[in-house]
């Protein structure tokens, strides 16, 4: 097999390790986790996330890595690479495919999101949020929610966010990986993380943090299964399972080809034990920061942690507006935010973007143009949901998904089935049909080291029985 990758490499095993851990961490860490936790009514949630994240989530990172690895190029044409070598069917290659598919969805609405974090820039740069402090207590909820209700009802405002941030990352991914991505995000990443850290600072001492505490990390079941009680009703809702472990595969950027094809550019020697286990911990530690962050400023303030989309958006905003120097911390924070977003979207389009240029011999920057303008485009429909298409719901007949916008299609079938199958058929392939030879050999491991053994029994038996499990338990509940 080829030694190097013709899309150039990362300088060493730490260029990949901030890389992934860009891509990994983002909207999925700060945005998503804490407002799926606060739907999902907290602790059980979490703890079965991150049951999810060691035991689903590493090994499937180290496979696709090791896959990556192996075959050099597109996780397409890797698979391609690799069945042919190893004499195995080539229809594994649907791994890749189905990365090309979800990638687009994931991409079109991470880059709507990301275009809220973008316009809240300004709106805290300018101390919009100062003027929370001369209300009545009882009225700064609805301030906030309404600055935030004003910006996602305006579908002409957030087609101008979307445009500048997919414009951004087509840029990037433009320039190629190494150049831009690597230098910046040895930067970002850093103080991404000396920013959290102040925040989880102001939340100990500003807001109610046992509470926030308590909330995520005291297992109730009944919140898991019942997580949509009121004083009179109570209805049973299992999607909190699929939700929990449809978010480990997510926020590791895992299933769909992102990370394999960083493990492409790895330089030869790399322990992938070691450095996929780096990159899961730095991910976990940034969704629980931002849960001990978020929660203690939802329950000081008397708001409701089961909101939504609208959570970090809501909270962070009120913690600023307190804050002494929040427009310059608050705005910071969202910089650093969409920053954190915009490596993970190049991740999400890198793979197929690497695959034109391999198959179709196209430039990096038609490629990049290309993909981002499909991405662009579909993402017209999560803009939509969130105003003139709220009330379009495409599947009424199912009780699951009869309140679901479209956008909320797209993020349930992306997150909760998409990537946990291409999770699956990653285990399914490494674990079942590579050749142990070829995976020991890339993991630098010798087959009967414990550390390889336990990584092939997750891999062959855990992950399969776990996603599978999950899944059936969805087609059980549609
Ligand atoms: N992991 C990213 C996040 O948490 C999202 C992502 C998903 C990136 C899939 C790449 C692939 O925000």
């Amino acid at each position: 097999m080829t030694d190097t990758s013709i899309h150039g490499e990362w300088s060493s095993k730490f260029g990949f390790i901030i890389a992934a851990t860009g891509s990994a961490v983002g909207l999925g860490n700060i945005w998503k986790f804490p407002y799926m936790a606060g739907e999902y009514g907290g602790g059980a949630f979490v703890i079965f996330y991150l049951l999810c994240v060691a035991l689903l989530g590493l090994p499937i990172m180290m496979a696709e890595v090791l896959l990556g690895k192996r075959g050099k190029l597109s996780p397409i044409n890797s698979m391609r690479k690799i069945t042919q070598n190893a004499q195995v069917s080539s229809r594994w290659s649907i791994i890749g495919w189905l990365g090309v598919l979800t990638g687009f969805l994931i991409l079109s609405y991470y880059s709507v999101i990301a275009g809220w974090a973008l316009a809240y820039i300004p709106r805290l740069a300018l101390g919009t949020f100062s003027s929370i402090n001369e209300l009545p207590p009882d009225q700064v909820l609805q301030f906030v929610k309404t600055i935030f209700s004003n910006l996602i009802s305006d579908p002409e405002r957030l087609l101008a966010w979307h445009s500048l941030f997919m414009g951004a990352t087509v840029i990037v991914i433009a320039y190629g990986v190494e150049a831009g991505l690597e230098k910046s995000l040895r930067f970002m990443m850093p103080a991404l993380f000396a920013l959290l850290f102040i925040l989880l600072g102001y939340s100990m001492v500003n807001g109610d943090f046992m509470a926030g505490f308590h909330f995520m990390f005291d297992i109730d079941f009944h919140r898991f299964f019942y997580p949509h009680c009121t004083p009179t009703a109570c209805e049973f809702n299992g999607e909190a399972p699929l939700a929990a472990m449809g978010q480990a595969f997510f926020t590791l950027s895992l299933g769909m080809g992102a990370i394999m094809v960083y493990g492409a550019y790895l330089p030869k020697h790399a322990k992938i034990g070691e450095i996929t286990a780096i990159v899961v911990i730095a991910d976990t530690l940034a969704a629980l920061l931002a849960g001990l962050i978020i929660f203690p400023i939802v329950f000081s303030n008397g708001l409701d942690p089961n909101q939504g989309v609208g959570l970090v958006f809501h909270t962070l905003p009120i913690a600023f507006g307190k804050m002494l120097g929040g427009s310059i911390f608050g705005a910071l924070f969202f910089l650093l935010l969409v920053l954190a977003a915009w490596s993970s979207a190049i991740s999400i389009i890198e793979p197929i973007v690497a695959w034109l240029i391999e198959s179709k011999k196209m430039s990096r920057l038609s490629a990049a143009l290309l993909c981002g303008g499909i991405a662009w485009m579909v993402g017209f429909v999560t803009i939509l949901s969130f105003n003139l298409w709220q009330e379009v719901k495409l599947l009424p007949m199912i009780p699951l998904l009869a309140d679901k916008t479209p956008f909320d299609l797209i993020d349930f079938f992306t997150s909760n089935v998409m990537l946990p199958v291409g999770g699956l058929l990653i285990a399914l392939f490494v674990g079942w049909v590579l050749p142990a030879r070829i995976v020991s050999e890339e993991l630098e491991m010798t087959e009967n080291q414990l550390k390889y053994r336990f990584f092939r029994f997750l891999l062959r038996f855990i992950a399969p029985l776990g996603i599978g499990l999950v899944l059936l338990n969805l087609v059980g509940i549609l």
